[in-house]
């Protein structure tokens, strides 16, 4: 048995897989993230502890002869988020996510330094972990200078399991430390931002063995010798369980963040597009991706304000697919990334009318979210990725709705996998069997069972893609307002 821990901004899912790689038994426990000022976003780690603490319990109480046959487990993180730790491993402060922009003083400081882009292969996005060490230098310096090191979220865990300091390449190359083409820490980047190489962790691939888990965490029951393995950044672990290794495969995901992605057999970055390029979770590929900042969490927004769910939200628009709503949505609730990489932008809904309901809004907040995403598989083609179809995963693909207008705002088929729910948590478990046997990742990570192909919808493809070119018009208008 193989275990994969989808360590997710809203919660952790684990997934137990047979070695045939089926998926077998599940767990989630959540928690929550915490917004003490505007574009502020933290997490306090020991809510992670506990959060894998409750699942392993689960799946150890509700299937003990399957809990005790696991041989390695793995980890899918959400990325660039800053733990800070003494030298004791103590945490100083919570750590600043992935969606956090305070730091955008500091990313645009190191972003104007062209020895950025040119090594790291990327923006220095604020969300990135860099520029949020900088922001901790000039703000909280009574902490910065107890830093002995820092850990991406799930590097955090691994160091809690087995008692090493170690990190991997997908993970790393979203820190704006890494020399992403070269896969190694970049002693010039690390000087830009202010740090020391003894601050970083053992640089590994995703697929090496970290350790076993350590004597103090017998308290897990887990089997004695179960080996951790080093894991990955959520998109390339998902890309893992999806089987997008390669050139012409990807996926879209409709999660809190947005993400189209595509795999690539060579490191071939294109910084000023606001794509990502980072090392992928196997050795020797890479992948790109363009990042929307809130997708289904636009929805899960609406949803808060509205009272009713993000399903509720999504069925009360029935079955056939609509034309582009009136009311228009711009998801910039937290910023944009790509391909905008602007940190201050703010949201909108435009059009609004007296006789606009929940379901123009819900309509909107929809059409918002696929035309960015839209942006993003612009900003991809036209760094040279293809994909001629992709997969759907994420909590937002589960409705029929919106995979539908996306499948017609992109006019690509898209692929919703037998198991899409467990994209991360399959990917990690598909890298803990890598880890433990040794086998070759593309025989492992390969495209699940589709449950449905969803088309896009040929009569609204013109009317969508007009909505789209006015949607790409807005954001200067948006942008200047007061
Ligand atoms: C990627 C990114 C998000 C997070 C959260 O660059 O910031 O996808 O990893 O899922």
């Amino acid at each position: 048995m193989y275990l994969g821990l989808d360590l997710g901004t809203s919660g952790v899912k684990a997934l137990l897989v047979d070695g045939d790689g089926r998926a077998v038994r599940s767990a989630d426990a959540a928690y929550d993230v915490s917004n003490p000022h505007a574009g502020w976003s933290e997490q306090d780690p020991a809510d992670w502890v506990a959060g894998i603490g409750a699942v392993l319990a689960s799946l150890r109480q509700n299937h003990p002869s399957t809990y005790g046959a696991i041989r390695a487990l793995s980890f899918s993180g959400h990325m660039h988020g800053a733990v800070m730790v003494d030298d004791a491993g103590a945490v100083l402060r919570s750590c600043i996510l992935w969606n956090d922009t305070r730091s955008h003083i500091e990313a645009a400081a190191m972003d104007a330094d062209p020895i950025a882009r040119a090594v790291s292969g990327n923006i220095v996005f604020p969300g990135f972990t860099a520029p949020k060490l900088a922001w901790v230098a000039k703000n909280e310096p009574d902490i910065f200078t107890r830093v002995a090191r820092v850990m991406l979220p799930k590097d955090y865990l691994l160091w809690w399991l087995t008692g090493r300091y170690a990190t991997e390449m997908s993970d790393a190359a979203g820190t704006a430390w890494l020399d992403v083409g070269a896969r190694a820490w970049s002693d010039d980047l690390l000087a830009l931002g202010g740090m020391s190489r003894d601050q970083m962790l053992d640089l590994l691939e995703g697929t090496d063995v970290v350790g076993e888990v350590q004597a103090a965490r017998a308290d897990l029951g887990l089997p004695a010798g179960c080996k951790v393995v080093a894991g990955g950044a959520d998109n390339a672990v998902a890309a893992c369980g999806v089987g997008a290794l390669g050139e012409g495969d990807g996926f879209v995901s409709l999660g809190t963040s947005g993400v189209v992605l595509a795999g690539r057999g060579s490191y071939a970055p294109d910084a000023d597009s606001a794509v990502h390029t980072f090392c992928h979770a196997v050795p020797g590929r890479w992948y790109q991706m363009g990042v929307v900042l809130a997708a289904a969490d636009s929805l899960n927004w609406l949803s808060r304000i509205t009272g009713q769910g993000a399903g509720e939200l999504s069925s009360a628009l029935g079955n056939t697919l609509a034309s582009p709503s009136d009311v228009k949505f711009y998801p910039y609730l937290s910023g944009e990334r790509t391909p905008h990489n602007d940190a201050q932008v703010r949201g909108g809904f435009t059009g609004l009318d007296i006789a606009s309901g929940p379901e123009d809004l819900t309509h909107a907040v929809m059409n918002g979210v696929s035309f960015a995403l839209r942006d993003s598989f612009e900003a991809l083609k036209a760094t040279g990725a293809q994909l001629p179809s992709a997969l759907a995963i994420g909590g937002g693909s589960r409705s029929d709705y919106w995979t539908r207008m996306l499948a017609t705002t992109l006019n690509i088929p898209l692929e919703r996998p037998d198991e899409g729910a467990f994209g991360a948590a399959l990917g990690a478990a598909r890298i803990a069997m890598c880890g433990d046997t040794g086998a070759d990742p593309a025989s492992v990570m390969t495209k699940p069972p589709i449950a449905d192909v969803i088309h896009p919808q040929a009569d609204l493809v013109a009317a969508y893609d007009d909505a789209y070119s006015a949607f790409s018009g807005a954001y200067s208008k948006l942008k200047a307002m007061p």
